[in-house]
């Protein structure tokens, strides 16, 4: 992939598309699949840095992993199967396969040390130890204390133990969090009983559910009992992913005369928060269901967007964790829009690939956007003055896949050419965005 990418201004779109299997799930699907006792077939599996690394991660740990055309081929190895890996395990930038294998890791019968890549090294964990050592884990992280706060941080040892469960009260809104204790309630005997501040992305419990584990949700409230073997079905769809369509969608709804179809893609309502916020903002988007997610299966359908003008909104705090990825791309929309926008306690923005609302107000500000974070009760927020229009220049992915992708669309609907300096990042999810861009909008 290209560095220093040029991006020149968009005219009208008309396309028709389908988008790379969703990352969430496909990940989820080979850690579920590689502990179950069945041969699975797992289609539209896409073909990016992290989701490589789940499948290189589960080989090395005698898991027979084969790819097909699109697809991959996993024979379980069982609750218990997995093999003491001889060396310790890199899992390279991918937080969702870190933090759920520390989960997975702590009740097997072998120890074993996991290392991230250099940005994931520093991104916090102890969100993850924490209640997992309530649950018997014996892992121990590399421990450093900032701003007077103590963390742990990548690299992990964690020594298998025998788990009991736990009743417990999530203190943040992660998903990454829940999956990793509900991955190692699956070793601990008896049920383990979770409480979301705010319901995250609910990929894990549709597919433990699908997988016939003793999973029972209501609300807010999941439970699991452990010590039950995984089936898994013969097959899975993985739906297009929404967060990969987030970036069509806003490009769609802001460039004038547009419309764009958007096929086989995951309507998940808990990843659906971008799209309800845009509409709210005055979007043109239509949503048709194929499958409808009745029974625990993830919704799939098509979206239809036509360009329309943008206004300003109030993004609440409750609705953030169905929107997190999103959010970089969701101020590209409301920049563009017009009138005040506000994001309440994006905080989590800080501990992503990169410090996201450094990289978003730094490069919208550079495009002249009147746009600042401030605190309010010890939690962040943005407030974006939005005037119907953004300047191109010299934009920066500052190494973060969504930061960069964000801000290709701020440069297709710019005034201007846009230069942004670092676009191999964009492998981490999507490493063929750039080839769509060109293809629906001309841009070389
Ligand atoms: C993810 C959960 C989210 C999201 C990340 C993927 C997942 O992270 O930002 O890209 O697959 O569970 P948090 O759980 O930290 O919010």
């Amino acid at each position: 992939m290209r560095s220093n990418f040029l991006i020149k201004p968009a005219s009208r779109l008309k396309a028709a598309i389908s988008l790379p299997g969703d990352k969430s799930i496909a990940q989820r699907a080979v850690i579920l699949s590689a502990i179950s006792s069945r041969k699975i077939t797992i289609k539209n599996f896409p073909d990016n840095n992290d989701c490589h690394d789940a499948v290189r991660v589960f080989k090395k740990l005698g898991v027979s992993i084969k790819k097909g055309k699109g697809s991959v081929i996993i024979k379980g190895a069982g609750l218990h199967g997995l093999k003491r890996p001889k060396t310790d395990i890199f899992t390279g930038e991918s937080g969702t396969v870190f933090r759920l294998l520390t989960g997975l890791f702590c009740g097997q019968r072998f120890n074993v040390r996991l290392r991230a890549g250099d940005s994931l090294q520093k991104r916090p964990m102890l969100r993850v130890t924490a209640p997992l050592r309530l649950m018997g884990a014996k892992i121990r992280g590399r421990q450093n204390t900032r701003h007077g706060i103590r963390e742990e941080y990548p690299p992990v040892a964690i020594e298998g133990a025998r788990l009991k469960p736990v009743i417990y009260k999530i203190p943040v809104a992660s998903a990454q969090v829940k999956s990793a204790i509900l991955l190692a309630a699956l070793y601990a005997k008896g049920r383990t009983v979770l409480i979301e501040p705010v319901k995250t992305r609910d990929h894990t419990e549709r597919m433990l559910k699908l997988f016939k584990a003793g999973i029972k949700i209501m609300g807010n409230r999941i439970s699991v009992e452990g010590k039950k073997p995984l089936i898994a079905p013969k097959e899975l769809f993985v739906p297009g992913d929404i967060s990969s369509a987030s970036f069509f969608i806003a490009l769609a709804a802001m460039i004038p005369h547009s419309r764009l179809v958007i096929k086989d893609v995951g309507l998940n309502p808990s990843r659906m928060g971008m799209v309800r916020v845009l509409k709210r903002m005055g979007a043109d988007i239509i949503i048709r269901y194929r499958v409808s997610g009745i029974g625990y299966r993830e919704p799939v359908g098509e979206i239809v967007v036509k360009s329309s003008a943008l206004e300003g909104t109030v993004v609440r705090r409750k609705e953030i964790p169905s929107l997190i990825d999103e959010l970089p791309v969701l101020m590209v929309a409301a920049s563009f829009a017009r009138g005040k926008s506000v994001f309440e306690n994006v905080s989590e923005l800080r501990v992503k690939e990169t410090d996201r609302i450094a990289s978003m107000v730094t490069n919208l500000k550079k495009m002249g956007v009147k746009i600042s974070s401030f605190k309010k009760n010890g939690l962040e927020n943005i407030i974006i003055e939005g005037r119907g229009r953004l300047i191109g220049c010299r934009l920066q992915s500052f190494g973060d896949h969504r930061t960069a992708m964000s801000m290709v669309i701020a440069g297709l609907v710019a005034s201007g050419n846009s230069i942004i300096d670092e676009v191999s990042c964009i492998n981490k999810s999507f490493p063929d965005f750039l080839g769509v861009i060109n293809d629906i909008s001309g841009n070389p």
